[in-house]
């Protein structure tokens, strides 16, 4: 992912599975901890690391990080309160990838946009800029503190929320291009049974929520495993809006199942095993994201070029249409003059 990422291609690692499996476990272990680090930890670590080794060979470059939560359908901006107190600008991002208005302050509505160049984004999310990877897990922990996690029967501190980590990664690097990256670590909130869960009251409407969403990924993955691409059903849930750029389009995505060794356990751990083996079905198209000033001004040549070609057409046919108004003009008039002719010529 690291190598990815820092090459200029979007990636996302998806933990999948049934509670209290060890998905948070798996993604976050403990930050503190060099041997029990999760794998959210591992990968800022080497990407530093790598982004170091570019910056020795003369390149420069920027990473900032959002973290968002899915809870009940609703997106939360987990870093809300651990952004600093000037509002970003427009002039903050030179990048083509925006995810603030100008001026935009914390607590404003986030909202799912989708722009044919850029892709999926969430408009109002904090993107903070990180230069190490204590940086990294300075806000991680206030993100963490932030998430809506309860006390389950299966899970003494189960996520009641899908949350995803982004990393926003720009290199610019005279040698081999300029280019960014979107890099996504997604923590699901799991799977478990309505009939047999004791969840109550809140627990339970947040369980039929989580339930929902993974019901609506499902969806989506199958229709992606079908080729139905034009009938994907993306919109049906914010957090399928949310990946479905990974899931489809521009994205090196890798989804990690947790199972449990529980015999009670042995139908769910056939449901995931399902799901990973539809999943392994799914084919992306990544690229390379290039945003130097000459791809900028390829696209916009590019843009320029279609909207001319459009106005020709447009031209052309206007033009047609005009054409075929006098045409059935002179027609009439033609016809009348000849009705005239034999009233004229034939009088009887
Ligand atoms: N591989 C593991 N080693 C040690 N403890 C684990 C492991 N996987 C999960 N756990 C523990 O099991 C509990 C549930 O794990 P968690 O990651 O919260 O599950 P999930 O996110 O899938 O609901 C936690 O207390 C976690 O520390
Ligand atoms: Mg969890």
């Amino acid at each position: 992912m690291v190598m990815h990422g820092t090459t200029g291609f979007n990636c996302c690692l998806v933990a999948y599975g049934q509670t209290g499996t060890g998905k948070t476990h798996t993604v976050h272990g403990d930050w503190q901890s060099q041997e029990q680090r999760g794998l959210l930890p591992r990968i800022s670590e080497g990407l530093f690391e790598r982004l170091e080794q570019f910056r020795a060979e003369g390149a420069s470059w920027r990473v900032r990080i959002s973290y968002i939560e899915v809870y009940n359908d609703r997106l939360r901006d987990l870093l809300e309160h651990a952004a600093p107190s000037q509002p970003r600008t427009e002039s903050d991002s030179p990048s083509p990838r925006r995810h603030s208005k100008p001026g935009t302050a914390a607590g404003s509505r986030l909202e799912i946009r989708n722009h044919p160049a850029v892709g999926v984004y969430v408009e109002n999310l904090q993107e903070l800029p990180v230069e190490h990877l204590r940086d990294v897990a300075r806000l991680v922990s206030k993100g963490e503190k932030a998430k809506k996690v309860e006390r389950t029967t299966m899970n003494d501190r189960s996520s009641r929320s899908h949350t995803i980590f982004i990393f926003k990664v720009e290199v610019r690097d005279a040698t081999n291009g300029d280019h960014m990256s979107t890099m996504q670590v997604v923590d699901l909130a799991g799977r478990e049974n309505e009939q047999t869960s004791e969840c109550k009251g809140d627990r339970f409407r947040e369980l039929r929520h989580i339930n929902r969403s993974l019901f609506d990924l499902a969806s989506c993955i199958h229709a992606l495993c079908d080729g139905n691409r034009d009938h994907v059903p993306f919109r049906n849930s914010k957090l399928t809006m949310l990946l479905s750029d990974s899931l489809a389009s521009n994205s090196r995505t890798t989804l990690l199942a947790t199972l449990t060794p529980s015999p009670a356990g042995f139908d769910e751990n056939i449901l995931t095993c399902r799901f990973l083996e539809s999943t392994g079905r799914i084919t992306t198209q990544p690229v390379i994201n290039h945003f130097g000033a000459a791809e900028v001004q390829k696209t916009l040549q590019d843009e320029i070029a279609n909207l001319q070609s459009t106005l020709v057409e447009e031209a052309v046919i206007a033009s047609r249409q005009t054409l075929l108004k006098q045409f059935s003009q002179v027609w009439s008039d033609h016809h009348l003059q000849a009705a005239a002719w034999a009233i004229a010529s034939n009088p009887s």
